[in-house]
C-alpha cells in the first residue's frame, strides 16, 4: 500500500485532488504503523453484554507539524489522536546554502511522558528536522519522547538527523537515492508543499 501511494505522489501528472488523497492515505498508514511504538495501558471495558480487557494509549500525544508541508500529516494523525496537543514549528531554508532557520514556534504544554510526533513528509538534508528537535528540547522535551514521521527521506538526511538527534525515533515510508545539487530528494516527488497546496514559488 505504501509503495502504490508513493507512486501516486511521485507522478508529476497526478491531479491535486488525488495527490491530497494519497497524502492523507499514506499518513493514515503511518499513523497505524507507528501505533506499536507507544506505551499502552490496560483497562476494563463494559460491552453491552460483559466486562472485558482493553487497551488505550498510556499518555496523550503531542502533534507538531513542521510548516508548511507537515500540515498534510496533521489530519490523518488527528483522526487517531483527536485529543492531542498540537504545536507548530516553522523553518525555512536558505535556497543557496540549504541551511534552515526558525521563523515560528508555538507549542502546547507537555510533560516528559507525552509522545511528541514531529510531522514532516520530506527529509532532505535533515537540517529542518534537527532544528525542530532543538526547539522541542529547548521547550523541555527529551529526545526519546520524540518521533519524526516522514514519507520520503534521503540517505544523507537520515544519517545527519540520526547523528544530531540519536535518540529520536524515526518512521519513514521510503528512503530514496540521494539529493541533487539544490538539495532536492531524487527521485523524490518535487516540492511536496507546492504540490499539496497548489502553489508554485
Ligand atoms: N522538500 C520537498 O518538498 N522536496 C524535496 O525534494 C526536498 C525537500
Amino acid at each position: 500500500m505504501k509503495k502504490t501511494l508513493i507512486t501516486i505522489l511521485r507522478n508529476r501528472n497526478t491531479p491535486i485532488e488525488q495527490y491530497r488523497q494519497a497524502a492523507d492515505q499514506l499518513g493514515t498508514v503511518l499513523a497505524v504503523e507507528c501505533d506499536s511504538l507507544f506505551p499502552k495501558a490496560t483497562l476494563f471495558v463494559d460491552t453491552p453484554l460483559a466486562r472485558t480487557h482493553g487497551v488505550c494509549f498510556k499518555h496523550e500525544f503531542v502533534l507538531v507539524p513542521i510548516l508548511r508541508s507537515g500540515l498534510a500529516l496533521l489530519p490523518p494523525f488527528m483522526r487517531f489522536h483527536p485529543g492531542a496537543g498540537i504545536g507548530f514549528i516553522g523553518t525555512r531554508r536558505d535556497e543557496k546554502t540549504a541551511i534552515p532557520e526558525l521563523y515560528y514556534a508555538n507549542l502546547p504544554p507537555f510533560t516528559q511522558d507525552n509522545p511528541i510526533l514531529l510531522l514532516d513528509p520530506m527529509i532532505a538534508t535533515g537540517g529542518s528536522a534537527a532544528l525542530a528537535v532543538k526547539v522541542l528540547k529547548d521547550a523541555g522535551a527529551v529526545e526519546k519522547q520524540i518521533t519524526l514521521i516522514s514519507f520520503i527521506a534521503s540517505p544523507e538526511g537520515i544519517t545527519r538527523f540520526q547523528k544530531d538527534c540519536p535518540e529520536v525515533g524515526l518512521v519513514v515510508a521510503q528512503v530514496d537515492e540521494g539529493l541533487d545539487e539544490q538539495k532536492r530528494i531524487l527521485p523524490g516527488l518535487g516540492d511536496f508543499g507546492d504540490r499539496y497546496f497548489g502553489t508554485n514559488d
